[in-house]
C-alpha cells in the first residue's frame, strides 16, 4: 500500500473506542475519508487488529510498534515480519507512550527497511527529531507529549517546535519526511501544522474519541490539501 505526503496517520492506541469492531469502523470510515477527499490517511491499530483491519481496507496500515528479536525462541515479542505477514506497510517506532533505547531505534529502523516496512519515527523534541534522522527512518513525527491528548494541539501551543523540528530533520537529511502530533483536534490545527512545514500530522483521541471521526477527519482531509 503506497503512501503519499501530505499524510494523515490514525494512532489508534489502546482505546476502546478503536479496538477490535471498532477498530473496523474507524478504519472504513478513513478509508471513505480519504477515498472521496484524495487524502492518503494510515491507521495505526493494535497487533491483534492489524489483520482484521489490512484484510478489509485499502488504505495504509501500520502497527504502533515493533521488537527487533529475530524469528526464533522468543515470547511474547511483535517482530516486523509478523506485523508485515499480517498486512502492515509500516510501523511507529519509539512513540512517546513507549519509547526505546537509541540503539533498538536504530536497528527497528534498519530491520524494517530490509524488509520493506515503513518507519515512522517518534521524537518528543526538535533535538531528538534531529538526532533520529541520522538514522534516515521514512519520516519522523515530533510529538511535545505533556501535549499528547490534551486537546491543545502543538501547533498552536508551540508553534516554534514544528519550524524548528521540519529545518532540523532536514538538516540531517531530505529524504526524512517531517510530521507532528499531539492535541490535533481540528482543521485548523492541521493547516497550521503544514504551514509550518510539516509533511503530515500525527493523530488520535481528536479522531478515536471524537462523537463523529469522520466529520473530523473530513476537515483534517480537507485542511491538509490547503
Ligand atoms: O500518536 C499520536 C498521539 O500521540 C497524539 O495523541 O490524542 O494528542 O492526538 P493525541
Amino acid at each position: 500500500m503506497g503512501i503519499q505526503y501530505p499524510l494523515i496517520i490514525i494512532n489508534f492506541k489502546t482505546y476502546s473506542e478503536s479496538t477490535g469492531a471498532n477498530a473496523l469502523l474507524i478504519a472504513r470510515c478513513a478509508e471513505r475519508v480519504s477515498k472521496e477527499y484524495g487524502a492518503c490517511i494510515a491507521v495505526a491499530p493494535q497487533p491483534a487488529d492489524i489483520l482484521r483491519v489490512a484484510s478489509v481496507v485499502e488504505i495504509p496500515v501500520f502497527a504502533q510498534h515493533v521488537d527487533t528479536e529475530k524469528p526464533g525462541p522468543h515470547t511474547g515479542y511483535i517482530t516486523p515480519e509478523s506485523v508485515k505477514e499480517a498486512g502492515a506497510c509500516g510501523t511507529l517506532i519509539n512513540h512517546s507512550e513507549h519509547r526505546l533505547r537509541i540503539d533498538l531505534i536504530e536497528e527497528s529502523i534498519n530491520r524494517c527497511r530490509s524488509l520493506g516496512i515503513i518507519t515512522c519515527a517518534c521524537a518528543n523534541s526538535s533535538l531528538v527529531g534531529k538526532s533520529l534522522a541520522a538514522f534516515e527512518p521514512d519520516m519522523i513525527a515530533v510529538e511535545p507529549p505533556e501535549l499528547i491528548g490534551g486537546g491543545v494541539s502543538v501547533s498552536k501551543a508551540k508553534p516554534g517546535i514544528i519550524s524548528e523540528s521540519v529545518s532540523a530533520i532536514r538538516s540531517v537529511s531530505i529524504a526524512v519526511r517531517p510530521l507532528c502530533g499531539a492535541g490535533i483536534t481540528d482543521g485548523e490545527d492541521v493547516s497550521a501544522s503544514m504551514k509550518l512545514g510539516a509533511e503530515g500530522v500525527l493523530v488520535a483521541s481528536g479522531v478515536v474519541k471524537a462523537k463523529d471521526p469522520g466529520a473530523v477527519l473530513v476537515e483534517f482531509a480537507k485542511a491538509i490539501r490547503q
